[in-house]
């Protein structure tokens, strides 16, 4: 799947390269980038390629790390002793797949601290999904079912991103997202077979959380100020509105099996398609949880500054022992 890395040569401290010089360079990027050759951290490339994967990567990563709470919320309230150790597994991945896509952000010159600063004022973005609450436990089985199954809809492609660091961290997030959605069906499962209070419990989540996870997959393509450049350089493979069709496609069979309807009266399958048809994503809704007046933006913001003050200590402990031990070794050296 990976071919030889660019050998565009790294930039070696020469002068300013000259803007014909550029222009020539950026055309022989945006080419190769294009026709999936992989581009490693030393590789030269255009600075706007470096934004946008430092811009996408990261918010990626805050959206992993911010995911965890909505889910942590139900870590005491667990049905059983097996549902808990699912549903603790999947958030340990979830932190950890956050700390992957900080490492990947990491190789493109932004420090840990810029990045988390970035979240922590507000200024970088997170999924819009993660500021809705999880009002009872089927919530926790439809984040599974729905949003990591949209994850997994969305990344997958990523695993053939043009940008090496990236995709690697990618490939193993991806197999962990399907042990995720695979946990949230099965609790579904659970309680479709279970009571009619179960059913309905389920169905109530399903009307709350689907409009919102159909909105993870970002705007129209008509409307996506990224995806052009996206496309060109090969950090998007798919458009929004192709992975989000796919995601459609995919589930409703998967809803029949549970017996739930979904909030949407234009939704049927197009015969002439191959598709199913949808009703309108509420975009005034989208937008407005994006910048920040979401149902719990303010409570989620606050906790991850919270959690990063009381983690404070931690972190200084750790340096400290570091100096130490680098004193340690450079006396016995
Ligand atoms: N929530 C918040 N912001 C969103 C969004 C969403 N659901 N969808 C789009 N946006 C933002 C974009 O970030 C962009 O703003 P910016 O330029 O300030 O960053 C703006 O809306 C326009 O959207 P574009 O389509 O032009 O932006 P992109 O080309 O970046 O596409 C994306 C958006 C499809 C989310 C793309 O960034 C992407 O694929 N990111 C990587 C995957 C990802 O972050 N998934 C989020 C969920 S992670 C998750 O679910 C974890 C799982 O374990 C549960």
């Amino acid at each position: 799947m990976y071919t030889q890395a660019m050998d565009l040569p790294n930039p070696d401290g020469s002068p300013q390269l000259a803007s014909v010089d550029l222009e020539a360079r950026e055309a022989a990027f945006n080419d190769r980038a294009g026709r999936g050759e992989i581009v490693e951290a030393r590789d030269w490339m255009p600075e706007g390629y470096r934004k946008t994967l430092v811009r996408q990567i990261s918010q990626h990563a805050h959206s992993e790390i911010v995911g965890m709470l909505p889910e942590g919320n139900w870590v005491t309230r667990a049905p059983s002793l097996k549902r808990k150790t699912i549903l603790l597994a999947k958030i340990q991945d979830e932190g950890g797949h956050g700390l992957y896509l900080y490492a990947a952000a990491e190789t493109l010159g932004v420090s840990r601290d810029e990045l988390l600063n970035a979240l922590h004022t507000g200024k970088a973005k997170y999924s819009s999904i993660f500021n809705y609450p999880t009002l009872s436990w089927a919530d926790i089985g439809v984040i599974g079912w729905l949003v990591d199954g949209a994850a997994i809809m969305n990344q997958v492609p990523l695993c053939r991103c043009s940008y090496g660091p990236y995709a690697r961290a990618m490939v193993r997030i991806c197999k962990e997202e399907s042990f995720h959605q695979r946990q949230g069906f099965d609790l579904l499962l659970t309680m479709a077979k279970g009571t009619d209070a179960q059913r309905a419990m389920v169905q109530d989540a399903v009307n709350r959380w689907w409009w919102p996870v159909l909105m993870m997959f970002g705007p129209h393509d008509k409307d996506s100020q990224n995806s052009e450049l996206s496309m060109k350089w090969g950090i998007k493979r798919i458009t929004n509105d192709e992975l989000r069709q796919q995601f459609v496609d995919a589930t409703i069979p998967q809803g029949e099996l549970l017996g739930v309807t979904f909030p949407d009266p234009e939704l049927r399958y197009n015969e002439a398609r191959g598709h199913y048809d949808f009703g309108p994503i509420d975009w005034t809704e989208f937008w407005n949880v994006v910048n920040g007046h979401g149902p719990l933006n303010r409570e989620r913001l606050a906790a991850r500054v919270a959690a990063w003050d009381e983690g404070a200590w931690v972190r200084e402990a750790a340096l400290a022992h570091a100096a130490k031990q680098a004193a340690r070794e450079r006396a016995a050296a």
